[in-house]
């Protein structure tokens, strides 16, 4: 039967502006993605009697609990499988295998990455031809992040978060990532938000000016500067101890410091490769840190390879 492998990205969000809750339960974002260099797979293998399954591997290496993601219909990559047969009526089934190198629940879009690689891997597998634009439509209702991981690059993200617009951008970017132990929940962490602003007024956030201006000119030292992410205080109300592994970071030189989306994947900005390896060193030593990894940025959305 035919099979497809499909590499895709995990994002970073440079800026996270989170807006007042919305009716739906989701919140406005202003953000602009950037995928970076650190990879799962997806492979798809087609089968005549219409079973979809999932299995999970992770490599000796890999800095994830392959056991924390679902192999059965929970696992967003089933639900993409399940997304695109309804929406083209094809009758195959599919076997799934995700090699899994992107933490989980670490505010790096893992699953979601999942999602888009396993629409790319069944649209092929299954010759199914639907456009890239046609996946992007299929990839929103799956969630947030999605439709960003098949488009890759640079993009700004709006409504929340699925939809997504260019943005001029140039250079490649040398990061540095401390996972942490224990992954954290999104939805806790933006129910965290909610209770911290109880009460107060939440302006609609926007993309600030400097970050957008620092990706024009490619210049890391300003881009470091505007790094920014509304759900700071909430995901560190829920791990204190975050607050010590970005401070470690920022005095070994990083040119910005601020965790990875919902958090608790703390991420660096470091001026070349050389940099990039002093602050990984120094992070070494962070109680609350469980790897340390580095990383480049931006490379291409979901792929076959
Ligand atoms: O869209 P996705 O399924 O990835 O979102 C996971 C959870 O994160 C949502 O159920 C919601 O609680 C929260 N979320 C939110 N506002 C967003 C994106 C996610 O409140 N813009």
């Amino acid at each position: 039967m035919t099979s497809a492998n499909v590499r895709v990205p995990a994002k970073i969000n440079l800026c996270l502006g989170v807006g007042p809750v919305r009716d739906d339960g989701y919140h406005p974002l202003a953000t602009v993605y950037q995928a970076v260099d650190l990879h799962d797979e997806v492979r798809a293998t087609a089968r005549e009697d219409g079973e979809i399954t999932v299995v999970v591997h992770a490599d000796l290496d890999a800095r994830t609990e392959a056991a924390d993601v679902p192999e059965d219909d929970d696992n967003l990559a089933v639900k993409a499988a399940r997304l695109l047969r309804d929406r083209t009526g094809v009758d195959l089934g599919v076997d799934l295998a995700i090699r899994k190198v992107i933490p989980v629940a670490g505010g790096m879009a893992g699953g979601s990455a999942d999602a888009a690689a396993a629409l790319v891997a069944c649209n092929e597998a299954w010759g199914t031809g639907l456009s890239r634009a046609a996946l992007e439509v299929l990839a929103a209702k799956l969630g947030s992040d999605v439709p960003f991981l098949l488009h890759g690059g640079n993009a700004v993200g709006g409504g929340r978060g699925e939809t997504i617009s260019p943005v001029l951008a140039r250079g490649s970017y040398h990061w540095v990532f401390a996972m942490a132990h224990q992954g954290l929940s999104t939805a806790a962490v933006y129910a965290e938000f909610d209770r911290l602003n109880a009460g107060s007024t939440v302006a609609d956030p926007q993309v600030p000016d400097a970050l957008l201006a620092a990706l024009r000119a490619g210049d890391a030292v300003a881009l470091g500067e505007a790094l920014s992410n509304d759900l700071t205080e909430a995901a560190l109300s829920l791990r204190p101890e975050l607050e010590d592994t970005l401070e470690i970071g920022i005095e070994a030189g990083a040119l910005g410091a601020i965790l990875s989306g919902s958090g608790p994947t703390a991420l660096f900005l470091a001026s070349d490769e050389q940099h990039a390896l002093d602050i990984a060193f120094a992070l070494g030593s962070a109680a609350g840190c469980a790897d340390v990894v580095q990383s480049r940025g931006p490379v291409p959305g979901a792929r076959l390879s």
